[in-house]
């Protein structure tokens, strides 16, 4: 709760006004984004990385990262800089189990995936 409760604060502030573009389903352990308007090659990156990005940690900490702006974790800026650092170290996590092009991919969605949360 102790670690919700921040970033619940987040998502009053930026989730409903700056960053309004990119809406989430679902809440807590649930929650996921709706790829039905994504052109279908973000579609498929989608899928890997619901695939690949939810097995240590469910969705939810990539969802807020993208809609605050602000890795939930550490407090750091989430943003097209971060997206490729935060890829390369969840792939080099022990069981993490992705390629480079997997992460590549994921990463190119991450950053489309800021210019929609931005819009
Ligand atoms: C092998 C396990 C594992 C996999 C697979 C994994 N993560 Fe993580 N993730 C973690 C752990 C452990 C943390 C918390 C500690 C840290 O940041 O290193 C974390 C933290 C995070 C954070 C918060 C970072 C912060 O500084 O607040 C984000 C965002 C994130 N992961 C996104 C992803 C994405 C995107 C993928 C897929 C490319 C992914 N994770 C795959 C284990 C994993």
């Amino acid at each position: 709760m102790r670690r919700v409760l921040p970033v619940v604060m987040l998502l009053c502030l930026f989730g409903n006004s700056a960053h309004a573009g990119l809406k989430a389903i679902g809440k807590g352990d649930q929650m996921q984004l709706d790829p039905a308007a994504f052109p279908n090659k973000m579609k498929e990156r989608y899928l890997l990385m619901k695939f690949k990005c939810a097995k240590c940690h469910t969705l939810e900490r990539t969802v807020v990262a993208l809609q605050t702006g602000i890795a939930p974790i550490s407090g750091q800026p989430f943003d097209r800089d971060a997206t490729r650092a935060y890829g390369i170290k969840m792939m080099r996590k022990s069981g993490a189990n992705m390629n480079k092009q997997e992460i590549k991919e994921i990463i190119e969605l991450l950053n489309f995936l800021l210019d929609e949360a931005a819009k």
